[in-house]
């Protein structure tokens, strides 16, 4: 916007926010729902069906779908399409059957919805170089937020079944955002980029198979039990369960599991922290950035975050000087937006979604909870200043970046790792800032 129209656009914002706040309708108003009892191919229906307009507009417009549908035409492609469709029908019949469902009722090509449900896999093989963006996640024992990232869109829309309710990107198999099953297992990923070269099975569908598991250990034992043909980070916990994980998958290195209940602060953005996979592969400047702010957020406070307020505060974090922020805007350096930011309150069994950036005060958009067994929408709470189980010690964010510099903050954060892995910790004898060990 040129300079001189910029008093004109203070006058003029909040009205503009008030028109995008009524043609745009949240996210969390659009929600797909199906009957209960449907098979995978009747569930997929339904939801294509009332969500027909935003899979066509998505289909019909995204550059990346339109390589997609390209791709798939050539002799390469195409073969490459029909190998990952034969493992996913052997894997995981009844998601294809769920896509077959989406693709009859959103008049969707059946070969191209199933081309976008792996298309992480499938543009990294036309693109080696292809970067998968999004998502930080901030844990304080029993509580954790989630901020969901990606490029601007209005065609994201929440699924409800009786087996779960997740935020879903047009056309996809739900899971590979954030979610809450009926067992109480709650779920959020972050996105990594790992590439083998080789078939396997893609991020969205092992996510999806998550989503039908009944126990933190059936769970797990998905994420270990597969050929990767990607990676991502899965938090993981389920409602008054002591057990909270941080599961990093990759196509290069076996699954690495990590019981992070005990450590009082765990943040996780786009990079590898505790696999052996490349981590210097992905989101990762702007990874490198979130983490620093969120180090510096529990470093520089007199009272590090314990309440829900207080991860509230750190997800909406937008003072990177570099403009990297932890809540995504769409800049002139990062080109994602956060949707929404979800607080996953363990001990109390509630989801809590906002989706705005929240300043003190703003109450949560919608809570859900289970009870007898289904997903419910709780009444909204008026006090959340819930805060965590105390906890003992400090383990915080180990980053396994090898020759890596970076210089920010305002000098207040340099963080340089040379040959050895670095790990941020709070500065001890009581002051404040952070030290690298190496
Ligand atoms: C199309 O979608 C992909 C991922 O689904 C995203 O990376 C890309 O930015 C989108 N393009 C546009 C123009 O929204
Ligand atoms: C994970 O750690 C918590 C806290 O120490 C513990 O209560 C729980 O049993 C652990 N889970 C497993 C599976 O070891
Ligand atoms: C939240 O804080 C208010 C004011 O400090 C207090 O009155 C209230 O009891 C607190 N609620 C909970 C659930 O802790």
């Amino acid at each position: 916007m040129p300079h001189t129209s910029s008093r004109f656009a203070i006058f003029l914002s909040p009205l503009l926010l008030l028109l995008t706040r009524t043609t745009l309708a949240s996210i969390l108003d659009r929600i797909a729902t199906c009957s209960p009892g449907s098979t995978p191919h009747q569930c997929g229906s339904q939801v294509g069906l009332q969500m027909k307009t935003q899979i066509n507009h998505y289909v019909n417009t995204n550059d990346s779908v339109s390589k997609l549908r390209d791709f798939i035409e050539t002799d390469f492609g195409s073969t490459l399409l029909s190998q990952y469709l034969d493992l996913h029908t052997s894997t995981f019949p009844h998601y294809i059957s769920e896509i077959s469902g989406l693709s009859t009722s959103s008049n969707t090509p059946f070969n191209l919805l199933f081309a976008i449900n792996i298309q992480s896999e499938l543009l990294l093989h036309l693109d080696n170089d292809y970067e998968l963006t999004g998502c930080s996640d901030y844990h304080v024992r029993n509580l954790w937020s989630h901020n969901e990232d990606g490029p601007p869109s209005s065609d994201t829309y929440m699924v409800k079944t009786d087996q779960y309710i997740a935020f879903t990107y047009p056309g996809q198999l739900s899971g590979w955002a954030w979610s809450l099953n009926r067992h109480g297992i709650c779920q959020s990923i972050n996105a990594l980029t790992s590439y083998n070269g080789e078939i396997g099975i893609g991020v969205n569908f092992l996510a999806r198979s998550l989503l039908d598991a009944s126990s933190l250990d059936e769970a797990i034992s998905l994420t270990k039990n597969i050929n990767n043909g990607g990676g991502q980070h899965f938090n993981l916990g389920q409602f008054q369960n002591p057990s909270i994980y941080s599961i990093e998958t990759s196509s290069l290195t076996p699954t690495s599991v990590l019981n992070i209940s005990k450590k009082t602060h765990f943040f996780h953005a786009n990079i590898y922290q505790h696999n052996d996979a490349n981590p210097i592969k992905g989101d990762v400047i702007s990874s490198i950035h979130r983490l620093s702010r969120a180090t510096t957020h529990f470093t520089q406070s007199e009272n590090p975050p314990t309440s829900v307020s207080d991860l509230l505060n750190i997800m909406s974090d937008q003072s990177d000087p570099f403009n990297y922020y932890i809540y995504r805007g769409n800049n002139n350096v990062d080109h994602d937006v956060t949707f929404t930011t979800t607080i996953f309150d363990l001990k109390n069994g509630m989801v809590s979604v906002w989706d705005e950036r929240t300043v003190e005060g703003v109450e949560a958009r919608v809570v859900y909870g289970v009870k007898n067994g289904e997903i419910v929408v709780l009444d909204n709470v008026d006090e959340r200043n819930f805060t965590s189980d105390k906890g003992v010690g400090f383990e915080m964010l180990t980053l396994p970046i090898p020759n890596y510099v970076y210089l920010g903050m305002g000098g207040v954060m340099v963080v340089m790792c040379f040959l050895s892995k670095c790990k941020f910790t709070r500065k001890r004898n009581g002051e404040k800032g952070y030290e690298l060990i190496t």
